[in-house]
């Protein structure tokens, strides 16, 4: 999500440069075209080939003539830009819903032999790891031993510099994975400067009924009911209105409510209270969904919530 909505950002940045560019080109043709106009009326005048009344009227006849093709040019070219930002608009919203397409449904997630060299010269070696459908997951391991790596090599942002990711189907077939189908809360989640239902909904109207239960999910309903807005209550980026704890509540309920058959949680509770990151995992582990949580520092009765736990450690 956060992807798509740099791309969209970007397509405005982009809209606002073609219609800059535009204007300036249109308003250059048409000061240019009236000057021209009115001083070949002038010469014209000066010869004694028209009278002066001429020199006045093309005056006049280029400057609303040439006004109006300004203006239906200009329309033109914004509602050719606004063209293609509602079919960006489209794309995202498709994005937002997760395919149910049966037949490419994932039921393993392995590694083999992966590794991944950065820039820098610093080399991840990654053990081989199966997780099937259906499991919960947590992954843990020191700071840097390449968590967060891991999540975005599954998610193909990153490529491995050896070895893959295998997604294998029902059948145990190599499959091409609907990347649609994986919930992802990155490290560093954003709000978006609208409501918190918005936030949630990502403006998909038809999740709009299943606000309240994932607020309650996500343990975010204390937190709403002291709000003088409840779930309207707008983000405001600036004024930094929500505790972190708060933002990583509304993230978690932003992806919990689209029900993706895979969740990938980068530390999406680090910000949360024992007591509500133990409610918040339990629920999201009742789930049927295959969910790999990383977490630091969890108690032993948050941990034991999950089938079992992953303990990255440097490899070479
Ligand atoms: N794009 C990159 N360029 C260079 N090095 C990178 C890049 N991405 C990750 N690394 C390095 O890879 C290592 C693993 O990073 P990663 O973010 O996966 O760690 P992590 O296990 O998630 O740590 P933490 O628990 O602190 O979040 C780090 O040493 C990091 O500096
Ligand atoms: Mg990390």
């Amino acid at each position: 999500m956060q992807k798509t909505s740099r791309q969209l950002e970007n397509a405005f940045v982009k809209k606002q440069k073609i219609i800059s560019i535009a204007d300036f080109l249109n308003g250059c043709t048409n000061s240019f075209s009236q000057i021209a106009i009115t001083f070949l009326a002038a010469i014209l005048f000066f010869n004694h080939q028209v009278t002066f009344g001429v020199v006045i009227a093309a005056g006049n006849f280029s400057t609303s003539i040439l006004s109006s093709l300004l203006t239906i040019t200009t329309a033109m070219t914004r509602m050719q830009s606004v063209q293609e930002i509602n079919k960006q608009i489209i794309e995202l919203q498709q994005f937002n819903r997760p395919s149910k397409k049966p037949n490419n449904e994932i039921y393993s997630i392995s590694t083999h032999n992966l590794s991944i060299s950065f820039k820098n010269g610093e080399t991840l070696y990654y053990p081989n790891l199966e997780i099937k459908k259906g499991e919960k997951i947590l992954l843990c391991g020191d700071s840097g031993v390449g968590k967060s790596t891991l999540f975005k090599l599954i998610l193909h942002q990153i490529k491995p510099t050896s070895g893959q990711v295998i997604f294998k189907d029902k059948y145990n077939r190599k499959l091409e994975p609907n990347y649609a189908q994986i919930g992802y809360i990155p490290q560093d989640g954003h709000l978006f400067p609208v409501s918190i239902s918005d936030n949630i909904t990502m403006f998909n109207a038809s999740l709009n009924s299943l606000v309240k239960k994932f607020v309650e999910r996500t343990c975010l309903k204390k937190d709403v009911l002291n709000m003088s807005n409840g779930v309207e209550t707008k983000v405001d980026l600036d004024k930094s209105n929500f505790s972190g704890g708060q933002k990583q509540k509304i993230i978690l309920a932003r992806n919990e409510i689209r029900n993706f058959p895979i969740m990938l949680a980068d530390e999406a509770t680090s910000a949360i209270d024992s007591t509500n990151t133990y409610h918040i995992l339990k629920n999201l582990v009742s789930s049927n969904q295959t969910v790999i949580v990383i977490a630091h520092n969890l108690d032993p009765i948050t941990e034991n919530l999950f089938d079992r736990k992953i303990h990255l450690k440097y490899e070479r």
